[in-house]
């Protein structure tokens, strides 16, 4: 008997609910060994403001972020290798390209000798948005972006620039409808609302996918399409904030209608059909510690109808990074980049990445934490007026920045407060704070870096807090609750 008549006697390897990671350990690094009072003495010293707390103290899992926190592949390390750090298109420029033309479109890179430049390379994606709202800013007075959701450094780009940042997220995440799978989507009828009265004020409508701000949930091709169609009647240019368009994709192929068929390249070339330009920090979906860009569509809306804003951001770009050709990175740091596009849009890694992200958030769900579901693609987030709901804890007591430094005290897993403090806003006429629709903290899950154990003792770790909860004592703010940005830098200390 052949070995290979026996396989379909047997479940499927894809049937396990724990399936082998598609790649093994190269190389590891020890921990550092701290105790719960090291870390509290530690975490005492920064005001409890995680953001200071020395990553080397941390003894569990880091999700602070997923942004460059990712671990390279081999082959990625070998390109690094690989690179020339010449001044000017250097080996890994033309690498760059070669993989923006062949993941987004050819529509995305003109070599500046061709005299429409429209590729913009930036270390990371926040310079990116500095251009694009520093020439935005010029246009004119009261200009408003609207979003699916602004990331907080977007958000306070837009507002640096005099312009108004305005969030119309959809009706199912403000409804916390836990079913429905794209609640990361651009709520239509009320960008519809907006555009029917102030088109004029509206110069580009931006989509961020996977929409962060809003609990990490991915955007449908139907909604990319409704807005596009829109914005094109008013012949407004459409962006995307692309951080995490590959796990954005892979939610398309597996849960909207229409598309189980279709593979990842695919789906991101549709995605990216209906867009005039976008701005992306290669730190999530490229798979690198470093990098990012703003790239425009040759001949689309965007450059069209702005045909000096090329020049404008090639000389933005030019005094405050460097030669287009290398925009604020290493030959080194470009290097990194084709590989990790290649790897992000694997089957087996999207497959994996997501399924883990998933699994972590719910077993915290079934353990009772009220995360909010479905998870998305790169981090838990759990619901902080859930969590404290029946405690004494009040808004004005900002419970979440109470549970971020708990969580890293007492377990040694650092997690980030996005709610009520980080977009909330201090009112210093009215001494009021301004509470933001949404209040989480969020687990973000860096890409190839911690295995099902480092997960798991998180999702535990957060279990015994929330059993207790009604022991979290509330925080005063010592410093910074009037400051832009203000959870980058604030300090904090328990009340009594
Ligand atoms: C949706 C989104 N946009 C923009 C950014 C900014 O990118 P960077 O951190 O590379 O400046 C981030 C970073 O986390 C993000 O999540």
């Amino acid at each position: 008997m052949k070995l290979s008549s026996l396989i379909s006697h047997f479940p499927s390897e894809n049937n396990l609910s724990t399936r082998a990671r598609p790649y093994f350990n190269h190389s590891v690094e020890f921990k550092k060994v701290f105790s719960a009072k090291d870390r509290a003495e530690m975490l005492g010293k920064v005001g409890l403001n995680v953001f200071f707390f020395p990553s080397e103290m941390i003894t569990g899992g880091d999700f602070l972020s997923d942004s460059g926190t990712t671990t390279m592949t081999n082959e990625q390390w070998a390109a690094l290798h690989l690179a020339d750090e010449a001044y000017g298109s250097n080996k890994g420029y033309f690498l760059l390209r070669k993989s923006i033309l062949e993941t987004f479109g050819n529509e995305f890179f003109n070599l500046p000798e061709t005299g429409r430049p429209n590729a913009f390379i930036f270390h990371q994606g926040r310079p990116s948005e500095d251009a694009l709202f520093s020439m935005i800013g010029r246009m004119g007075n009261d200009l408003i972006i609207p979003s699916n959701g602004h990331f907080d450094t977007t958000e306070a780009n837009i507002e640096v620039n005099r312009i108004t940042p305005l969030n119309l997220f959809s009706k199912e995440l403000r409804e916390a409808d836990n079913k429905f799978r794209f609640k990361g989507n651009m709520d239509i009828q009320l960008l519809k609302k907006l555009l029917q009265k102030n088109s004029n004020k509206v110069p580009l409508v931006y989509l961020t996918i996977t929409n962060n701000t809003g609990g990490g949930q991915p955007v449908s091709m139907n909604n990319i399409k409704e807005v596009a169609t829109i914005t094109k009647y008013y012949r407004i240019p459409l962006f995307f904030d692309a951080c995490r368009f590959a796990e954005n994709a892979w939610f398309i192929q597996n849960y909207e209608k229409g598309y189980q068929k279709k593979n990842i390249q695919e789906i991101v070339s549709e995605m990216f059909g209906f867009v005039d330009g976008f701005t992306i920090s290669f730190k999530k979906d490229g798979l690198v510690n470093m990098g990012g860009g703003l790239f425009l569509r040759d001949g689309g809306l965007f450059v069209r109808k702005y045909p000096h804003i090329s020049d404008d951001i090639m000389n933005f770009q030019i005094r405050t990074e460097g030669h287009p050709s290398y925009g604020g990175m290493s030959g080194r740091d470009i290097m990194t980049h084709s590989e990790g596009l290649k790897t992000i849009m694997k089957k087996e890694y999207l497959d994996f990445r997501i399924l883990q992200v998933v699994r972590f958030g719910k077993s915290m769900h079934e353990m009772g934490i009220p995360v909010i579901m479905p998870i998305g693609g790169h981090a838990v987030y759990i619901d902080m007026n859930k969590f404290f709901k029946g405690t004494k804890i009040k808004p004005e007591d900002f419970g979440g920045i109470s549970f971020t430094a708990m969580l890293l005290s007492l377990y040694g897993h650092r997690a980030c407060e996005l709610g009520y403090y980080a977009f909330g806003k201090y009112d210093p006429t009215k001494k009021k704070e301004i509470f933001p629709e949404i209040n989480f903290v969020r687990l973000a899950v860096p890409r190839l870096r911690y295995e099902t154990d480092d997960l798991q003792s998180a999702a535990e770790a957060v279990f015994n807090i929330y059993k207790n909860k009604d022991e979290i004592p509330p925080v005063e703010v010592i410093y910074g609750r009037e400051l832009p940005l203000r959870h980058f830098k604030s300090r904090f200390r328990f009340k009594d």
